[in-house]
């Protein structure tokens, strides 16, 4: 059993090494020289305790957490779809369906908070939400503890990561963080052009990306994310009719002057994020580029423009993390049952 286990773990630990190396990798830039853009490249995953990212691993897979035993982290951040369900809103316990469109987990260690209105200030806080609201995974932090506590290889696996006995919501929320800090997408096609790779993009898409910059829309998605370290009225120029009751920062702030102020979101794999929007209303990157242009620009783009910033935007689509599904194990006699 032991045995078992530290080998489990040191394949993991090999794997990961592995993955990190590929993705340090890849197409070998044609010029070392980065250009000065008010972007940047994303940065390969730096995983400094694989054991830990191993729990995590199993943990974000692993439906016990939810009241029902059929919801994981991946039921609605899919990491075969981008980190997101494609869904206009989630399907959670008994088949409820959210407030908001869930928003990718690939990059999101780099958000400046988490949530669209910001409410968890990093991942780690982040990850206590779902497990006990009631329209996602329905269950309690305590009932997710005594879940794992019953099951002797977690137990076991708990023990040898924290080097001390005793599982806690903390423990298990630092895990699933520092598994989701792993993902992360590195060599898009566009971080290749801008390390200096002239031939990385198309004309079409330089085009699309220089439209993207010369009419405003750095103003907001900007840094490695291309979002994610703002947070900016939703409607700035026209208002914006949105289908869900979210207010946006306002319900963290108290504050009337941030109602409607949304956290930009990345728009790093936009391309496989589909639908749009914190109320998932645009179905497609032309319809989210035409509102934006529209909403936030004051800017009617032609149908050739609108084609060349899509086009540019689905540059952004990065190396995807390639995970091995874990294998968990088995529940015990007395772990809690899953109820509807
Ligand atoms: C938001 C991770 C379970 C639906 C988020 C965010 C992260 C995350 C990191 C914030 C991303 C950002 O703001 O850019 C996780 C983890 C889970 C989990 C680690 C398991 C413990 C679920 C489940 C559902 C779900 C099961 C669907 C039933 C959502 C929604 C949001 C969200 C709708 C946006 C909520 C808002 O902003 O108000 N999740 N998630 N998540 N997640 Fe999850
Ligand atoms: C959302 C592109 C300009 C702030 C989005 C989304 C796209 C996009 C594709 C949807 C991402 C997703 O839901 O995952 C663009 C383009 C722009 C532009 C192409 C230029 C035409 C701006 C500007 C601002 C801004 C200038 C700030 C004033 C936001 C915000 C959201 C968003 C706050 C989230 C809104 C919500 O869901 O309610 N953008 N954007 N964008 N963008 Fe932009």
């Amino acid at each position: 059993h032991i045995t078992m286990n530290a080998t489990s773990r040191l394949f993991a630990a090999a794997a990961f090494s592995v993955l990190a190396a590929c993705s340090e990798g890849g197409q070998t830039p044609r010029s070392s020289s980065l250009r000065s853009e008010p972007v940047a490249p994303v940065a390969a995953a730096r995983v400094d305790d694989p054991e830990l990212v191993e729990l995590g691993r199993k943990l974000y897979f692993d439906p016990r957490l939810s009241k029902s035993g059929f919801i994981s982290c991946n039921s609605c951040h899919n990491l075969s779809m981008g980190g997101s369900d494609n869904l206009k809103s989630s399907i959670g316990h008994n088949w409820s369906k959210g407030p908001i469109n869930a928003p990718t987990v690939l990059n999101s260690s780099m958000n400046l908070a988490q949530f669209w209105d910001g409410r968890a200030k990093d991942l780690q806080e982040q990850a206590g939400g779902p497990i006990a609201n009631p329209g996602e995974m329905a269950f309690t932090h305590k009932l997710a503890v005594d879940m794992l506590l019953s099951i002797p290889a977690y137990v076991d696996e708990f023990r040898e990561v924290f080097g001390a006995e005793g599982i806690d919501i903390k423990k298990v929320t630092k895990a699933i963080a520092a598994f989701e800090e792993t993902l992360v997408t590195p060599g898009s096609r566009f971080d290749f052009w801008l390390k200096g790779d002239d031939r990385a993009l198309s004309a079409e898409e330089l085009e699309g990306y220089q439209l993207f910059k010369s009419s405003g829309c750095t103003a907001c998605h900007n840094g490695p994310l291309f979002g994610g370290n703002s947070y900016q009225k939703m409607g700035v120029i026209e208002p914006y009719s949105a289908k869900s009751p979210a207010e946006g920062r306002s319900a963290v702030t108290g504050r009337d002057a941030d109602r409607f102020n949304f956290k930009v979101p990345t728009l790093r794999n936009v391309e496989l994020t589909y639908p749009y929007f914190h109320d998932g209303e645009a179905e497609t990157l032309t319809e989210a580029v035409e509102v934006m242009g529209r909403i936030q620009l004051g800017r009617t783009y032609s149908e050739s423009d609108n084609r060349k910033i899509v086009a540019f935007l689905k540059t952004l689509t990065g190396k995807q993390p390639e995970i091995m599904l874990p294998l968990l194990p088995p529940s015990s006699d007395s772990t809690p049952r899953p109820t509807p």
